[in-house]
């Protein structure tokens, strides 16, 4: 629709819109009669004598038209062509007065019709007619026709707010559309056009669709179609075609509009142009795929890098490990070339001399062969205590009663240059561990000190609680949380390097003159003190003295104290004992020693030949059995043995016992360890004692 103003003019123009009735009746006093009756209502009249003053007076003041029948006699031209230039909107009401059907002709009647054809909205009254009916007719024709002024003014601002709605879709950047509720293109704005290069209204209805690239239709409608169904908002990214003839991509938007009542009259939409950021987004996917690519092959190459290296690591560890295996085997070698060199010599000369028959001073050389011997058990020992498989006998102990002990041994190690201080710490647990290694540990520690400190200076053995909480193992490295007894020597010696401290647990590492240390003290502390669940700590600095600090678990708990083992040395009575060992020369040295004793010995080299004797009615008061046997070990043994014999004194020897290293865990009732290599006097005490405990009967096997 077009605007039209109201475009008729008027010569009366002040009067409002719509106000004023014409009349045309040119019968009598008619015409004066019904204005005199409207002016009485309050409405505005104007006569018109004929139907062409009619038609030149019709304009925006005329309400409405009241005209006798009398007055469609003449030409009906002029009032035509009034009706015919009203705006749309516009449609002048007419009310007309007409005889009663018996005083009609049929001229007037050709009249009327072909005036009722002109004028399209007209309220007929027969006459007589009253002065009431008569106003009301005329009243309701002026409302008809304020309405349809009033449908003008909406009119106007509609096309107003249509203008504004245009002005400012132009105005922006996007392109913008509309579409019915039921998804068809109604309207596009000016960015479309100029995009698309399309003639206006090209793309209305479902033809926008043309410009979609192929790829991308289906994609397109269907998030459209489930837009419609569902309401929802649309989003999607495709591709239009520009009036370039290439495609570029939009990301294109809409929201539905409703009612009052919800429901969806009309869609708003737009299209953004993306083109930019679609290819700034494939140009940042290329480059982090680049850059995954980049990390990806640095990473392998790091990952080469960091394998060969490793190997070389592995190679230099293997070389240091077998450094060290070198440096530890050469020292056993030449300490116990040293050892067996005394033994073997003394045994020759023993050997000699009884050849010769010459007995005297035999001893000498006994004692010496024996003193050689126990110094390579010794040694023995103290690697087994490095390597952490030493048998432990591990008890509870009171740590400052030990050291406290030891003062006097301390003080005689020492030189008399140098001060000795005990600190006993307050308040300390009790530590389950083995009484004669810790004391052995502390005074090496004592001579490490001493030795330390050859122009004399102070040694402090101190004794605390030290509770480590997650905090301080931070600062502890490789120690556990918990409670521990610390024994701390300090000394105020020369100190060690830095390069000193990573070696001093090495074994055989010594800085000692030959002959003076074997380098064994420290390797056996730690191995010692590792294997009893403590930590050992080194803190020293070159000429500022040294600090070795052993930790201890504390041990509030129920360990059992089992009482010592007694030292009583007597002979047997003639007592069987089972002696299981593999080694020959073992077993026949054992079995001679046992002899000496004054036992019965029944000897098997293994479980297989001792199971049989176990099981006999042969009387045995005591198994005396090696632990590490070939097939079954001596702890399986003794358990089938205490279901033949329950009450069976058992006695394991052992030179070498991982599972043996606690003691207490593997024992059983009656049931003890020797650890080889071990006195005459010891095996003797030990075996009379443990047949003493029984009933000192024979044991028999259980019916
Ligand atoms: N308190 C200390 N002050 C300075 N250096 C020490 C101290 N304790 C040990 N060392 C150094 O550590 C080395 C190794 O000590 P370790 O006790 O293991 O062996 P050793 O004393 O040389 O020989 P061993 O104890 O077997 O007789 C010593 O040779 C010495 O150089
Ligand atoms: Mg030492």
């Amino acid at each position: 629709m077009t605007a039209a103003a109201p475009e008729i003019s008027d010569e009366a123009a002040p009067l409002p819109e719509g106000q004023r009735v014409l009349i045309a009746a040119p019968f009598g006093h008619d015409a004066q009669t019904v204005a005199k009756l409207l002016q009485q209502a309050g409405h505005e009249t104007a006569i018109c004598t004929d139907l062409c003053e009619l038609g030149a007076r019709i304009n925006a003041q005329t309400g409405a038209v009241l005209l006798t029948q009398e007055a469609l006699v003449g030409n009906m031209a002029a009032l035509n062509a009034a009706l015919e230039q009203q705006p749309p909107w516009s449609d002048v009401p007419f009310v007309l007065l007409i005889a009663a059907s018996g005083g009609r002709n049929s001229r007037a009647e050709a009249a009327r019709l072909q005036f009722l054809e002109l004028a399209t909205n007209c309220l007929i009254l027969e006459r007589p007619i009253g002065k009431g009916s008569l106003t009301s007719a005329v009243a309701s024709a002026l409302r008809l026709r304020r309405k349809q002024f009033e449908m003008r003014d909406r009119l106007v601002e509609l096309r107003e707010s249509d203008r504004r709605f245009k002005a400012i879709t132009n105005s922006v950047d996007q392109m913008i559309w509309t579409t019915l509720p039921d998804g068809l293109s109604d309207y596009y704005n000016d960015r479309w056009y100029e995009f698309t290069g399309l003639a206006p209204g090209a793309t209305e209805g479902d033809a926008w669709s043309a410009v979609l690239h192929p790829d991308d239709r289906q994609r397109a409608w269907q998030r459209w179609r489930a837009s419609l169904a569902t309401g929802q908002p649309y989003e999607i990214e495709y591709r239009l075609r520009h009036h370039s003839g290439l495609y570029r991509w939009v990301l294109g938007r809409a929201q539905p509009q409703r009612d009052e009542d919800g429901r969806i009259v009309r869609w708003f939409g737009t299209c953004t142009e993306i083109q930019d950021l679609v290819e700034a987004r494939e140009v940042l996917s290329r480059s982090r795929e680049e850059l995954e690519q980049l990390v990806a092959a640095r990473t392998a190459a790091l990952e080469a890098e960091m394998a060969s290296r490793s190997e070389v690591e592995a190679a230099l560890r293997q070389s240091q490990k077998m450094e060290a295996v070198g440096q530890l085997t050469g020292g056993i070698a030449h300490d116990f070339n040293n050892m067996l060199a005394g033994v073997l010599a003394g045994l020759d000369l023993i050997k000699l001399r009884i050849d010769s028959g010459r007995f005297d001073g035999i001893e000498r050389f006994m004692e010496a062969s024996i003193a050689s011997a126990q110094r390579a058990a010794g040694l023995t020992a103290r690697l087994l205590a490095f390597s952490r498989k030493q048998s432990l006998d591990a008890r509870p102990l009171d740590i400052n009663a030990l050291v406290i002990s030891l003062e006097d041994l301390f003080r005689r190690t020492l030189t008399e240059s140098i001060s000795l201080r005990v600190v006993p710490g307050q308040n300390l647990s009790p530590v389950v561990a083995d009484s004669n290694q810790l004391e052995s540990a502390l005074l090496n520690l004592a001579i490490n000190a001493r030795d330390a400190m050859p122009h004399g200076g102070e040694l402090t053995v101190e004794t605390s609680m030290v509770e480590l909480d997650e905090a301080l193992i931070a600062a502890e490295p490789g120690m556990q949380a918990g409670r521990y007894v610390a024994i701390a020597v300090s000394d105020t010696g020369v100190g060690m390097s830095e390069d000193m401290l990573e070696k001093v647990f090495e074994p055989f590492y010594t800085t000692k003159p030959i002959g003076q240390g074997t380098g064994l003290g420290l390797s056996m502390i730690y191995g010692f003190v590792r294997q009893s669940g403590g930590e050992v700590r080194i803190r020293s600095q070159p000429g500022r003295g040294t600090t070795v600090t052993i930790y201890l678990p504390a041990n509030d708990g129920t360990h059992q104290e089992q009482a010592p083992a007694s030292g009583a040395v007597r002979e047997g009575k003639g007592q069987s004992v089972l002696l299981i060992e593999d080694d020959p020369s073992v077993r026949m040295m054992v079995r001679e020693l046992l002899n000496e004793l004054q036992y019965e010995v029944h000897e098997a080299p293994n479980a297989d030949v001792a199971l049989p004797i176990i099981a006999s009615n042969c009387a045995i008061d005591l198994m005396l059995s090696d632990v590490g046997l070939p097939g079954m070990n001596g702890r399986q043994l003794a358990e089938i043995a205490r279901r033949h014999r329950p009450a069976l004194p058992i006695l394991f020897l052992t030179g070498y016992a991982e599972s043996a290293a606690h003691r207490q865990d593997f024992l059983g009732n009656g049931m003890a360890m020797m650890t080889k290599p071990f006195s005459l006097e010891a095996l003797a005490g030990k075996i009379d004692e443990m047949i003493a405990s029984t009933t000192g009967e024979h044991s028999t096997p259980a019916i």
